[in-house]
């Protein structure tokens, strides 16, 4: 058995008739960069979401980029994150010119921990930047409450987790800006690089649509240094269609993300842990376990990829290496780097590849 780690193709092959009769009106109609297919996904998005504004975007990392300019963070200025994340999170802070401040992660969740934020907080901080890591949002709550008591503004990471709820609420809706990614491989993925910013504050909406087309308020009029941060239209009408079946596919996300929590309940393998008043759509499904390469081999040759989201914390990374952090500095995000492994995750994942899996795993525990 040969099984794929996303299946893409699956899910092109069940709306190809759809997503190749809306690209092509793209083609047909020469309107490449904004148009109806852009506003129609702006507003269905923002639908889905319950949030006033959503701005697409050219990627989940100019949406975070894009949420930075709009608060105008800047050097001098510090920003609060998690290390345990893909490095875009973190190099948008650094390309803003501000300094990021890392804090430590929550063993069970893998997000940030939000009783470790206080002491973080300097009269330099001017945001905080929860990642919302494999689909499942941080304790939110906790932390708009430290970004209130001290003024500061709350971006959520949400590239991972567009379709998740925490609270009833939709990820993305759930402070000062939300940021998601389309990147194909996400919950929901366009056919290239794509992303969106959400907001309910009318202001920084304009503002964040301004930046994203060049601080352009009307041709030719630049009234901020921006960045060409546009989706296309051709992959707006690629998540037009997707949108239409999302909801659907964020619950087989759960079932098949609840389903693998039942059958992993193996020694040696630490399954992923949704708080109860939150759903995950499992953009991965990732576990921990202590011999992960020997685990990962014997689930290669059987035929099932695996991949590690992430093998490294952002501070042990070279490119962080002026922010002047050494390696056991945050030693929760350091344990989990080096256990966490995931296994195929999509909607389109069979029982029968999944009980492979399973079973491959219980073979090797
Ligand atoms: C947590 C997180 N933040 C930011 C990004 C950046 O998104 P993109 O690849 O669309 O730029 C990603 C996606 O790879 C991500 O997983």
């Amino acid at each position: 058995m040969k099984i794929p780690f996303i299946d893409l193709k699956a899910q092109y092959e069940l709306h190809k008739e759809e997503i190749n009769k809306e690209v092509i009106g793209v083609f047909e109609s020469t309107q490449f960069i904004l148009g109806p297919q852009v506003s129609k996904l702006e507003e269905s998005l923002a639908k889905f979401t319950g949030s006033n504004h959503a701005i697409v975007c050219s990627s989940g990392t100019d949406s975070l980029l894009l949420a930075l300019m709009a608060l105008d963070i800047k050097a001098g200025d510090e920003v609060i994150t998690t290390p345990f994340t893909f490095i875009a999170t973190a190099e948008v802070i650094a390309l803003s010119g501000a300094t990021t401040v890392f804090v430590d992660i929550d063993e069970k969740t893998y997000n940030i921990d939000p009783s470790l934020l206080e002491e973080k907080i300097t009269s330099k901080t001017k945001a905080i930047i929860p990642v919302s890591l494999y689909g499942q949002t941080s304790d939110m709550d906790e932390i708009n409450l430290v970004a209130k008591k001290h003024n500061i503004a709350v971006i959520e990471d949400g590239c991972q987790s567009f379709g998740a709820t925490y609270k009833g609420q939709k990820s993305c809706n759930l402070s000062t800006i939300g940021c998601t990614s389309f990147f194909p491989s996400k919950p929901l993925g366009c056919y290239g690089d794509g992303g969106a910013v959400f907001t309910n504050d009318d202001k920084l909406a304009k503002k964040i649509r301004t930046l994203s087309n060049h601080g352009q308020e009307e041709r030719y009029k630049h009234k901020y240094i921006g960045i060409n941060g546009r989706l296309d239209a051709v992959q707006a009408a690629v998540l037009n269609v997707k949108m239409k079946y999302f909801a659907d596919e964020v619950q087989k996300r759960e079932e098949i993300g609840a389903r693998y929590n039942e059958l992993l309940k193996v020694s040696g393998v630490i399954p992923p842990h949704v708080k109860e008043d939150r759903t995950s759509v499992f953009a991965q499904y990732s576990i921990r376990c202590k011999n992960r390469e020997d685990l990962s081999s014997k689930l290669n040759q059987a035929g099932i990829p695996t991949a590690v989201h992430y093998p490294i914390s952002l501070h042990q990374q070279e490119a962080f290496a002026d922010l002047g952090y050494k390696t056991g500095d945050f030693p929760i995000s350091e344990k989990v780097s080096s256990e966490i492994m995931s296994l195929p995750m999509s909607p389109f994942l069979t029982l029968e590849q999944q009980d492979f899996i399973v079973k491959t795993i219980k073979e090797f525990a």
